[in-house]
């Protein structure tokens, strides 16, 4: 006998970068470019705040949004940032990682056959969810526009079962970003329609253009638009799980219930460093991108030098270049450049099926690593087109 489980569960496979990234055991010599995650140090004050806090005893729960001072901080940087206002005590919540967030936030808004429309290639972390809430992705494709959300291509896909539409600039996986004007034809298409925007800006401190852009920032769209964000990128805290979600209060409140009754409150001496990092640290993304726009430029740069086409990023730490010419899929692609070219990179494929055709690369290794990464894929490619 088996007693039968959850039937969604059941169909979701773990995610494709994970699997690829599983195989990498078996290559301990291979040059992997396929981590998701700054490869700095959390910055030292930030840990010591929470080390202070621990010290301290400020070790029980605090309030489900988050420490009021923290949302405060919070409210602060987003209005000192991006000149948004959000209510710290009702518009706030302080959750563990983006991905809590993201999930609290479907599981509040979705009903059974609601559809999301998400921009892809995407990150393979929102769709799971979405199922799991009965809902249901539709995808707007972007690999034949620069990976650009088309607003009239956007247009054509909202339908009276259209619950959200979930963007995230910068992408990953391509790094591409939107920019104001862009932002604006997109915000004109959904001032049009009553959906709900769900901007996942997790990457927006790690932008090399011009000034990051929020979608939160449309004062039409304001009442039914959530911003999700968090620390994972900007101060390389991926392991405190600290994420954030700013919305309307009306939404906000319902939100919470679910936040509330998943996880009573984020881990509170990562609240604690968070605090640290939004009231006095609020520097250390710039530090971190003079370096990723080095790391960016030269892997471009190779890259575009072996003849990849390729988009240059603005945004986030990951390169998205086609492998379209080399006759494979991106899965071929990826694992006969592991067995055969030493270096790890993740099949585009696990991006939705948008992402066929391409790999991405992060960037989020030391110039020593890219510079092996970039000789050994050189090489591989050689051995495919001499
Ligand atoms: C686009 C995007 N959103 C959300 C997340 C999850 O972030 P967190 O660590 O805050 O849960 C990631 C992590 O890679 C991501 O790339």
């Amino acid at each position: 006998m088996s007693i039968s489980i959850n039937s969604r569960i059941e169909s979701i496979e773990i995610s494709g970068i994970r699997q690829f990234a599983n195989q990498l055991i078996d290559f301990p010599d291979a040059i992997n470019l396929t981590i998701g995650q700054p490869d700095f140090p959390t910055p030292e004050a930030v840990k010591l705040a929470a080390i202070e806090a621990i010290k301290n005893n400020q070790t029980s729960y605090t309030h489900n949004a988050g420490l009021l001072e923290l949302r405060a901080e919070i409210a602060s940087f987003f209005r000192d940032s991006y000149g948004l206002d959000y209510n710290s005590k009702t518009e706030i919540i302080v959750t563990n990682g983006a991905s809590e967030g993201l999930d609290s936030l479907f599981r509040a808004i979705l009903e059974e056959g609601d559809e999301v429309i998400l921009p892809a290639p995407a990150y393979p972390g929102y769709e799971p969810i979405i199922n799991l809430c009965g809902g249901k992705v539709v995808y707007l494709d972007t690999s034949d526009t620069g990976f650009q959300p088309d607003p009239q291509r956007l247009e054509s896909l909202i339908t009276d079962r259209t619950k959200a539409v979930l963007m995230n600039f910068p992408s990953n996986p391509t790094g591409v970003t939107m920019e104001s004007a862009q932002l604006e034809q997109v915000a004109a298409v959904l001032e049009k329609h009553e959906v709900f925007i769900i901007t996942d800006e997790i990457y927006s401190e790690n932008s090399y253009g011009e000034k990051h852009s929020t979608f939160a920032r449309f004062e039409k769209l304001r009442d039914r638009t959530f911003l999700v964000h968090g620390l994972s990128k900007s101060h390389s805290m991926t392991g405190w799980r600290i994420g954030f979600v700013l919305g309307p209060e009306m939404y906000m409140k319902h939100v919470l219930k679910v936040h509330q009754y998943n996880a009573i409150c984020a881990s509170v001496p990562g609240q604690f460093a968070a605090l640290e990092a939004m009231k006095n640290q609020r520097h250390i993304p710039a530090e971190m991108n003079k370096e990723y726009v080095q790391r960016r430029d030269f892997v471009y740069s190779r890259l575009t030098a072996m003849g990849i086409d390729v988009v240059l990023p603005k945004g986030a730490f990951y390169i998205f270049p086609s492998i379209e010419k080399f006759g494979m899929t991106s899965y071929e692609f990826a694992v006969r450049l592991l067995k055969e070219g030493g270096v790890a990179a993740v099949p585009g494929s696990a991006f939705t099926v948008y992402g066929e055709g391409f790999v991405r690369i992060s960037y989020a290794y030391s110039m020593p690593v890219l510079e092996e990464g970039m000789d050994r894929l050189e090489k591989f490619v050689h051995s495919l087109t001499d």
